[in-house]
């Protein structure tokens, strides 16, 4: 006879009832997930990364001292307020400007960049990472994993471990940080009155553009033609010309409705600002958006700005007809002076150029 094995203990059970729970003997064990590898966070070769260290933070000091180059250069080539900064010499005083300005900061960030890239090839492990998708927002379990990598990718960036790095980083970053609240020096100063007057005045003769040539009456002798002039003795002063550029135009007996000092249809003054009621001059300057109004159309005494078609009706001050600009082209009192040669009688009794707010 033999012996039959005695069945584990349990509970008593009944036909037609479910056999019970498993008890803790039953289950079988979850399988551990493999701890992966410790990613080593130094670089192999010690030596060659006290070097990459040094170089790195060589070339965030030169983008720290280049940057603050940057901001000297900025002060120091002073253009367009500096009044002894003139004509020929304001273009120089500009392109010296530009040079210093965009040789420093292309080496600051250059520098900035090499460091940067010599910092990650040589000072950080080369492991590739890939990351799963999951749904958002993430688990708990997710968010102290990222905890442990982000405190493990800033191990390995070595920033807490190499100090030289970090310090001179955040110093090749300050002065490129600094720049932007430098830059806000050009907000001023205010222009106070200068946007509403210009260089022409009592008696200022006007000169051809190209020959710097003063007119008489007589030297415009064909109705129809128009002519750009310039205050005599500014021929040099690009900030002064920028505002005093001026047409001449000639009308034939009877074409030009005079008085044509009109601001939006009302006359302003009852002076007659021509010359023998044929030569007028008005701004040269568009009061849209300020582009040069070139274009002369003879037969209908129409201006035309080529910028967005802005149309002057130049026989009646000037008034636009057609067109964004919101006010007539500022006419220029016309005279001439003792010798007979066309000279101002006034500077503009308007502002020239575009229209701004403060003009009503
Ligand atoms: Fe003349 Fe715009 S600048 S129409």
């Amino acid at each position: 006879m033999t012996d039959i094995p005695e069945e584990p203990s349990g509970p008593e059970r009944v036909i037609g009832t479910p056999s019970p729970a498993p008890t803790a003997v039953d289950v079988p064990a979850a399988p551990t997930a493999p701890t992966p590898p410790t990613p080593v966070l130094d670089p192999p070769d010690a030596a060659h990364a006290k070097r990459a260290e040094q170089l790195v933070a060589a070339l965030f000091v030169l983008a720290f001292l280049a940057g603050c180059a940057f901001i000297f250069s900025y002060i120091y080539f002073e253009v367009g307020q500096s009044t002894i900064h003139k004509g020929a010499n304001a273009v120089v005083a500009v392109l010296r400007s530009n040079m210093a300005l965009g040789s420093t900061l292309a080496v600051a960030l250059l520098a900035l960049g090499t460091g940067s890239m010599i910092w990650v090839r040589h000072l950080t492990p080369d492991i590739e990472i890939a990351e799963e998708r999951h749904d958002l927002p993430s688990e708990p379990v997710d968010r102290k994993a990222f905890q442990h990598e982000f405190a493990e990718g800033a191990a390995m960036s070595q920033l807490t471990k190499r100090p030289l790095v970090r310090r001179t980083m955040l110093l090749a970053t300050a002065p490129l940080a600094l720049a932007p609240l430098v830059l806000l020096r050009d907000l001023g100063p205010l222009p106070q009155t200068d946007l509403r007057h210009t260089v022409w005045r009592k008696g200022l003769r006007a000169v051809t553009l190209g020959g710097l040539r003063p007119l008489r009456p007589a030297d415009i002798d064909a109705p129809g033609s128009m002519i750009t002039v310039i205050p005599e003795g500014y021929s040099g002063d690009q900030e002064a010309l920028t505002k005093a550029g001026v047409i001449l135009i000639k009308f034939a007996p009877g074409e030009l409705h005079v008085p044509t000092n009109y601001n939006a249809g009302t006359l302003v003054s009852t002076m007659n600002w021509t010359v023998d009621k044929s030569i007028v001059a008005y701004s040269k300057i568009c009061t849209h958006v300020g582009c040069p109004v070139a274009l002369y159309e003879q037969t209908t005494h129409h201006i035309l700005c080529p910028c967005h078609q802005s149309t002057f009706d130049a026989a009646n001050g000037a008034n636009v007809i057609f067109g964004p600009a919101a006010r007539a082209l500022p006419q220029l009192p016309l005279t001439v002076d003792a010798d007979g040669y066309l000279a101002a009688a006034s500077d503009f009794t308007q502002p020239v150029g575009p229209s701004f707010w403060e003009r009503g």
